[in-house]
Order: C-alpha cells, then sequence, then structure tokens
C-alpha cells in the first residue's frame, strides 16, 4: 500500500531523452509508484519552444519555458537540457532549495562537477548521474558503490558509439573516415557539433567522470590528454587488420605509482581483446580492480530509450531516499592524486617508417631507438614497389616523452625516408 504523498517530479528538457523519460514516467507509473513506495508525479517539463512538435508520450499541457517555478515546486529535478547553461544554474537552483537531482549531462558534470557536488553536500541533497557515462550501461553505479570496497587500477573503455561506429566501417566495409563520418550522421549518431566526437572531446567529458569516481581525486577536463579519429587513414585501418589488431578510440584512465593518468586516443588493440568485439555504436567499459580482477560493461551507450533508462534508475533511487529517508551517497575525493601529464604515461608504440633499403640501415634505427632509452619488442620489414623498405617497429612500454624523441630523432635521420604512422598500443 502507498501512503508517501506523491512526490513532484520536475523535467528539464523534452529532446531525444527528456521525451522517453516522460513517455516511460507516465506509462510505467503504477509499476514505479509500487517500486518507491509513492507516487512519482510529472509535475512539469521545461523547453525551450513551446510549439516545437513533441512525440506523442509528452503531455502539452505540461510544457512551460519557465523552468526556475517548476524547480522551486518540485521534490526531485531531473536535468535532460545539456550544454552548460542554464543547466548548471537550474541544478544549482534545484539543490539549494533541497531537490535531489538527476543529470545525464556530461559536459557539466566534467566541467563544474566539483561545484555542483559542493552544493549538493552542503544542503545534504544528492546529485545522481548514471546516464552521463555510456548512457544504458551501468558503470556509475558500480564505481560508486560495488566496487567502493576495492581499489580499481585500470580503465580501458569505448565511450562514444558514434566515432566506434566509424572506426567499426573503415574496418569491416573499408570506408573512408569521411564516407562513414557520412553514414554515422545519416543515421543521427553524431552530435549536433561532430568536432565533439570525432575529436575525441564527448569521450575525454566522460573519462574525466569516471576517473574522478575510481580514483577518488578531482579530475580535471583539462587534464585529460585527448586525440581524436581525424587523423586515421585508410592505410592504417589495413595495415592494423594485416596484423591482427584493430584500431579503437579508447579513453584510459589508470592509477600508477606518481598518481593518475587519464586519456583518450585511438590506438590499436588485438582482435582476440574483449572491447575488439564491441563493433557498431555500442559502448563497453573494462575495469581492472586489485580484488574484483577484470570486468565488463557493454551495452547501448546512447539513444533517448537507452539513456532514460538510466535516468529513471536514478529517480527510483532517489525517490526512496526521499521516501525512507537517510544520507544517499557522497563521492569522496579524498585521494587528491596528481594528474600526470600525458608525457609522463607510459606505452607501447607502433611505428611504421619507409627507410632505405642499404647496409646499415637497420642498425642505425635499431640504435635511435635505443639512444633514447625505449626498447624495440618487434620489427616486420617489407621492400614496396619504391625498393624502399617499409619497416614497422613495435617497442616494449616506454614514456610518451621517449617516444617523441625517438620520432624526432628518425625524422632527422638519413636513414628514413618518411614516418608514415605512429600509434599506440593497448590491451596487450
Ligand atoms: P536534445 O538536444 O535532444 O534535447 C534538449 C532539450 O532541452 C530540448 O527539449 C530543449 O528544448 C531543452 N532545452 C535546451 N535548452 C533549454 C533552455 N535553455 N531552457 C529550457 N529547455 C531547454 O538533447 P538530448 O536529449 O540528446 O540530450 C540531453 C542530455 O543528455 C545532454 O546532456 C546529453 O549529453 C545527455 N545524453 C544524451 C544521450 C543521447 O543519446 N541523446 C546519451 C547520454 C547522455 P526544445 O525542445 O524546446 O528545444
Ligand atoms: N555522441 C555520443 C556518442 C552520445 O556518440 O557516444 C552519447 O553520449
Amino acid at each position: 500500500m502507498i501512503e508517501y504523498r506523491p512526490l513532484r517530479i520536475a523535467l528539464l528538457g523534452a529532446g531525444s531523452v527528456g521525451a522517453e523519460v516522460a513517455r516511460l514516467l507516465i506509462e510505467n507509473r503504477e509499476e514505479l509508484a509500487a517500486r518507491v513506495g509513492a507516487e512519482l508525479e510529472l509535475v512539469g517539463i521545461a523547453v525551450r519552444d513551446l510549439k516545437a512538435k513533441r512525440p506523442e508520450g509528452v503531455p502539452a499541457e505540461l510544457l512551460t519555458t519557465d523552468a526556475e517555478t517548476l524547480i522551486l515546486g518540485a521534490d526531485i529535478v531531473i536535468e535532460v537540457m545539456g550544454g552548460l547553461e542554464p543547466a548548471r544554474t537550474c541544478i544549482l537552483q534545484a539543490l539549494n532549495s533541497g531537490s535531489d537531482v538527476i543529470t545525464a549531462n556530461k559536459y557539466l558534470l566534467a566541467t563544474h562537477g566539483t561545484e555542483l557536488f559542493d552544493a549538493a553536500e552542503q544542503v545534504g541533497a544528492q546529485l545522481y548521474f548514471e546516464a552521463a557515462v555510456a548512457a544504458a550501461i551501468p558503470i556509475i553505479r558500480p564505481l560508486r558503490e560495488s566496487l567502493a570496497g576495492d581499489k580499481v587500477t585500470r580503465i580501458m573503455g569505448i565511450v562514444n558509439g558514434s566515432t566506434n561506429y566509424i572506426l567499426d566501417r573503415m574496418d569491416s566495409v573499408g570506408l573512408s573516415l569521411e564516407a562513414a563520418m557520412a553514414e554515422a550522421t545519416e543515421l543521427g549518431y553524431l552530435e549536433a557539433d561532430p568536432t565533439l566526437d570525432i575529436e575525441g572531446y564527448d569521450a575525454a567529458q566522460k573519462v574525466a567522470i569516471l576517473a574522478s569516481l575510481a580514483f577518488h581525486t578531482e579530475v580535471p577536463l583539462e587534464k585529460v590528454y585527448r586525440e581524436g579519429i581525424t587523423k586515421i587513414t585508410p592505410e592504417q585501418i589495413r595495415a592494423a587488420k594485416d596484423n591482427g589488431y584493430v584500431i579503437k578510440l579508447l579513453a584510459i584512465c589508470e592509477r600508477v605509482e606518481e598518481g593518475v593518468s587519464a586519456r583518450v586516443y585511438p590506438a590499436l588493440i588485438p582482435r582476440e581483446h574483449p572491447l575488439a568485439a564491441v563493433r557498431g555504436a555500442f559502448n563497453a567499459v573494462f575495469v581492472e580492480a586489485e580484488a574484483a580482477g577484470a570486468l565488463m560493461f557493454y551495452g547501448s551507450g546512447a539513444g533517448g530509450t537507452q539513456t532514460a533508462s538510466a535516468v529513471l534508475g536514478d529517480l527510483v533511487s532517489a525517490a526512496k531516499r526521499h521516501v525512507a529517508g537517510g544520507p544517499g551517497l557522497a563521492d569522496s575525493v579524498h585521494a587528491e592524486l596528481d594528474v600526470l601529464p600525458i608525457d609522463r604515461v607510459n606505452t607501447r608504440f607502433q611505428i611504421t617508417l619507409e627507410a632505405k633499403d642499404q647496409p646499415g640501415v637497420l642498425a642505425s634505427i635499431a640504435a635511435t631507438f635505443a639512444e633514447q632509452g625505449v626498447s624495440v619488442e618487434t620489427v616486420e620489414q617489407s621492400i614496396n614497389p619504391r625498393k624502399t623498405a617499409t619497416l614497422m617497429v613495435g617497442t616494449h612500454e616506454a614514456t610518451e616523452a621517449s617516444l617523441q624523441s625517438v620520432v624526432s630523432a628518425l625524422a632527422a635521420s638519413d636513414a628514413v625516408e618518411s614516418i608514415t604512422s605512429v600509434i599506440r598500443v593497448e590491451g596487450v
């Protein structure tokens, strides 16, 4: 029996995600009330344009452009507007008036997370954000709760669906970057500003959130190293395939002796690695923790309905807390670890170059690696139609700084005609 008063839910945004939140909230009203122990009453939906066409599940009578009044009359506020402002101001208003808030806004959290969490803590409110990373995939709650007693050592994920789709199409059917991007645009996978996806900004926002939770340390967005996929060539994709690798845009954060590293870049991974099997626009996050070992989370990382699933999961948690009371979750940033710049990060590299096919060339190239303290693991040589030798050199782990020194020295070497590819190797 439901004895608690109805909880007033304010929804900010009725776009791809908001419209699905509204539909599911209304369609599943009875079931949700039974789970929570209180009716969840959608009292209003803030939008920009009252005249815009909405899907059927969005009741026109609930739409308003007055977000502030809506927020002040709510018990729980769901922010799915996106962007920094007015989302930030709206969330602060809601928290300061004691409401719990649910957001899917990775950009806002990665940029102003500390301010928002501090505001929540001051008034004893909660900020939930399961949908902000990898949408439907439960990854925030596992890090915040299930693994809270363990020590996460590394997270490596594919957290941007559109770039995974683009790389997958380049790999599986040999499309050019431009053609694969055109397909992704047609399918609606890319953000309104595609740079956010293809230059790795979206993935960087997500890894900043994951790293902060995993390592109990504030990891600001500007300290996340970022490279996108725009320089990946069909030749690199083909060479990767021929050599048993696939190129993925990886979001990585790890705990190392001197601190933590958070970074996004395209890298080779072996075709037998679990992340290599993540095709199309899917996402997956591979977590390594000291006691738990390796864990993999896989599923839809985007889409209105999928993202709404994560938002509603948070809504049930927030509503239950309302009904039963209690402090809720508090994230700890007690560790205050240093966030390392990329040049202090250790990775393996694969360097492909065209060299003169002459005596002593191989020895001179090997010496260049040795002089910079970079240990070579594999060398493959083939002679190409231009009668130069194509050398593919795989290194053991080396710092980015030493790799950059190797690349500069090779570029200046008389033995080397051109460097055609420098790419990191992960997951070996
Ligand atoms: P949309 O652009 O589809 O929708 C945004 C909604 O917010 C629209 O209804 C818009 O109103 C409303 N809105 C925007 N600005 C204002 C404002 N100033 N005042 C009132 N309403 C406003 O975004 P999505 O639904 O795709 O994304 C929402 C959030 O979810 C973002 O933070 C996004 O990063 C995140 N997210 C999205 C995923 C996805 O697959 N789409 C996946 C995971 C997270 P109007 O309709 O009138 O223009
Ligand atoms: N643009 C994002 C992606 C949407 O491609 O994954 C989900 O955050």
